[in-house]
């Protein structure tokens, strides 16, 4: 199992692979599948909790997962998301809460959205022992604010920004951070630009490593799929099909066959 020392001894040597889970399935089989780290991410009010967007999640919703998460996962890290108006108001919340997050629920570190804002919080929480790994360019709880989620890092003072974000939340302490819908090219200079790994969502190749939401790559999520979301099966079409016919077999009497009862 990586700790947080060892992810940051990878940036240049190694792809790091993150993915999503929320659940005790899902997260064994990413365990078994050899994923570098879980994240426990507050996607999980879209994609399991059906919610339209992240803001709902709660530090409750987020322990409850993640301890499914553990129990699936005992070898594997686990970062937790700190879900909205957990951390932004003071730094008083984003003690408690991610102090809350680690000592209940098996998660080693958090993760926050956030740039220059969100420094003071990185580093008392570094300060008292937390890893933390930032979030730059989209930061979908501001989805308000932006009014949908739109591609980052493409003007001039964009770009500027964020390399100053990044540069900035290492200097915070934080071990990793995830660089979301950047634009490739920025997403590239600002990987260069920190001697922290820098993990990518649809922010191209140039990035450290990479992060999908498990339910995207599974194509077992299809309110909206993003473009930066490749899918490696059509689980939920798979699904229905499977379902589908079981309760056909039920209804023409051709389950439980003589093999399925006692
Ligand atoms: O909540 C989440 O799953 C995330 C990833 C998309 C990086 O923050």
């Amino acid at each position: 199992m990586y700790t947080a020392p060892q992810i940051m001894a990878l940036k240049s040597k190694k792809k790091i692979v993150m993915l999503t889970a929320y659940d005790y399935l899902l997260a064994n089989y990413l365990e078994k599948a050899g994923v570098d780290i879980i994240l426990v991410g507050d996607s999980l009010g879209m994609v399991f909790l059906g919610y339209k967007d992240t803001l709902p999640v709660t530090v409750d919703d987020v322990i409850y997962h993640v301890k499914a998460v553990k129990r699936g996962a005992k070898d594997t890290m686990i970062v937790a998301d700190m879900p909205f108006m957990s951390y932004q108001e003071s730094i008083m919340d984003a003690v408690r809460n991610a102090g809350k997050i680690v000592k209940t629920s098996g998660a080693s570190a958090v993760k926050l959205e956030g740039g220059l804002e969100a420094c003071p919080q990185i580093k008392a929480l570094v300060s008292i022992g937390i890893p933390v790994m930032g979030h730059i360019g989209l930061q979908p709880q501001s989805v308000n604010k932006y009014g949908g989620y739109p591609v980052q890092g493409v003007s001039g003072s964009d770009i500027t920004r964020l390399i100053k974000e990044a540069k900035a939340i290492e200097e915070a302490g934080a071990f990793a951070i995830v660089a979301e819908k950047v634009l490739s090219k920025t997403a590239a200079v600002i990987t260069k630009s920190v001697n922290i790994p820098v993990i990518g969502i649809g922010s191209g190749p140039g990035c450290d490593g990479q992060v999908l939401v498990t339910p995207d790559l599974l194509g077992a999520f299809e309110d909206f799929t993003p473009k930066f979301v490749k899918k490696y099966d059509n689980v939920s079409e798979r699904s229905i099909k499977a379902l589908g016919k079981f309760i056909k077999d039920v209804r023409n009497k051709r389950f439980p066959g003589r093999k399925y009862y006692y």
